[in-house]
């Protein structure tokens, strides 16, 4: 698919053009129902810092980070956006943006140090104070237990791969959903299961910084039949729990008409998309990536049931589409990314394509029936610049936000079933192997001082927010 133009610079909206224009009125903002939900995501690991504060125990990102090498620059999440000593100025940026929502996640860490045995009180009372700081804003937490920080504890007893873990990932959901519940309705499980499994186990560039098949594909079990526990473990500490899983994905198209390429389009969009939707919707694992994988899952009778545990919702992260081609020599799934010339690019050299969310919205609307959807993650990284006045103005990001803005509303004319959309990310943060130089934000941070100044893209965003709720009024 030939991704849409971005319309020429001059065209695009930025600060200066929106300050008196602040209607984005080149956005169907019709097709957004009232009470659909703008709103901003994080992850603990990339913005809080205080890694050793209040009783918090080693993630498996705490040794990773600190592994000679496995990070630009050297750097860590030690400090980060010390977002757990300024969450409260933190906060009153969202207020200052008008969003409704922001999706955080809590450190399995902070909560149990070990991952299992005991409690950790002020670990779960800094979550208690910051879901009630939201509230007060006006803001609903949507909270997502696990954004990759595993104990490091449960990873030196093997990890996800390890049915264990799993099991661990359950209690550890009924203690923050009976400690939360009361006040936090919107529940994810898991962030990103294919990063954990496929880079974290596979490809060796996240944490736990594997390289093992059978390793990775355990993990991928695990995670989702971990899924499946904490599920059940919310609803049954927190009765009012919507819960849901959030994925991320790409549509994959093949570089050429070559069968053998075609083929390794359809190996590359099991391995990202497949493999973990079909389990989740009660289909079971793909059988032909069973087959491309030959590794025998750790299957329990009842598991698949488990696994396929009703969600309430579904999040759908989503930056870039993928081309790909055959590559019999390279490794699983022995399909490789081509690079398309003449194409718009980010910051981290990925596609730009609002296409392909808009096309990964109706997939999972019609082809696998999700009742309610989210983006939950949609951004991107530029390299931003830091005006003479203080002021950053980054046109890049906005006309990715509002491209990505426009697909969301052709998916909704088309009838998917999005409630709301969360921009990746608030803050510029740790973009883990690539540390702080690839900033999302549409705060800016200036890691030196901690400053926040809110980037164009901020302020486009919080037209687009008021735009549409003057709409819906
Ligand atoms: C992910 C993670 C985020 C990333 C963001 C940019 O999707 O990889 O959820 O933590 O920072 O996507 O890569």
């Amino acid at each position: 698919m030939s991704p849409p133009q971005s319309p020429p610079t001059s065209e695009r909206s930025s600060v200066s053009d929106s300050t008196d224009a602040r209607t984005p009125s080149a956005l169907d903002l019709g097709a957004f129902p009232a009470g659909f939900s703008w709103g901003t995501a994080t992850s603990a690991y990339q913005i809080e810092g205080a890694v050793a504060e209040d009783g918090r125990g080693p993630s498996i990102w705490d040794t990773f980070s600190h592994t000679p090498g496995a990070i630009d620059n050297g750097d860590h999440g030690d400090v980060a956006c010390d977002h757990y000593h300024r969450w409260p100025e933190d906060v009153a940026l969202m207020r200052g943006l008008g969003v409704d929502a922001y999706r955080l996640s809590i450190a399995w860490p902070r909560v149990l140090p070990t991952g299992d045995g005991a409690l950790n009180a002020p670990g779960l009372d800094f979550y208690d104070r910051l879901v009630d700081g939201l509230l007060d804003a006006g803001i609903t937490p949507s909270v997502t237990l696990y954004h990759w920080d595993l104990p490091q504890a449960l990873q030196d007893r093997g990890g996800w791969a390890e049915r264990e873990t799993a099991e661990h990932f359950g209690r550890y959901a009924e203690i923050v959903g009976a400690r939360l519940g009361d006040r936090v309705t919107q529940w994810a499980t898991l962030n990103e299961p294919l990063c954990s499994a496929w880079i974290g186990h596979l490809e060796g560039r996240m944490a736990p910084g594997l390289t093992d098949l059978t390793a990775a594909v355990r993990a991928s079990y695990h995670l989702l039949l971990g899924h499946g526990l904490a599920a059940q473990a919310l609803r049954a500490a927190a009765p009012a729990a919507q819960v849901g899983i959030v994925t991320n994905h790409s549509t994959v198209t093949p570089a050429s008409t070559r069968p053998e390429d075609i083929a390794a389009a359809g190996r590359m969009d099991g391995h990202t998309n497949r493999w973990w939707l079909d389990p989740v919707y009660g289909r079971g694992f793909p059988a032909d990536l069973r087959e491309l994988y030959g590794v025998e899952l750790p299957e329990r009778p009842g598991d698949l049931a488990t696994i396929a545990t009703p969600l309430d919702w579904h999040g759908v992260n989503y930056y870039f589409p993928v081309t790909v081609a055959d590559d019999p020599a390279g490794p699983v799934p022995y399909a490789r990314e081509v690079r398309l010339p003449d194409v718009p690019r980010t910051g981290m050299d990925w596609q730009i394509d609002g296409g392909g969310l808009e096309a990964l919205l109706m997939r999972l609307t019609d082809d696998y029936g999700a009742r309610r959807l989210y983006v939950t993650e949609n951004g991107s990284a530029f390299p931003d610049r830091v005006g003479p006045d203080g002021t950053v103005d980054d046109p890049e990001r906005t006309a990715y936000l509002e491209e990505h803005v426009a697909a969301c509303a052709r998916a909704l004319r088309k009838g998917a079933p999005l409630a709301g959309y969360y921009a990746w990310s608030l803050l510029d943060n740790f973009e883990w192997a690539y540390g702080y130089d690839k900033r999302f934000g549409l705060v800016h941070v200036d890691y030196a001082t901690q400053r926040r100044t809110v980037k164009g893209s901020g302020l486009r965003y919080a037209d687009i927010i008021r735009a549409h709720r003057g709409l819906t009024a």
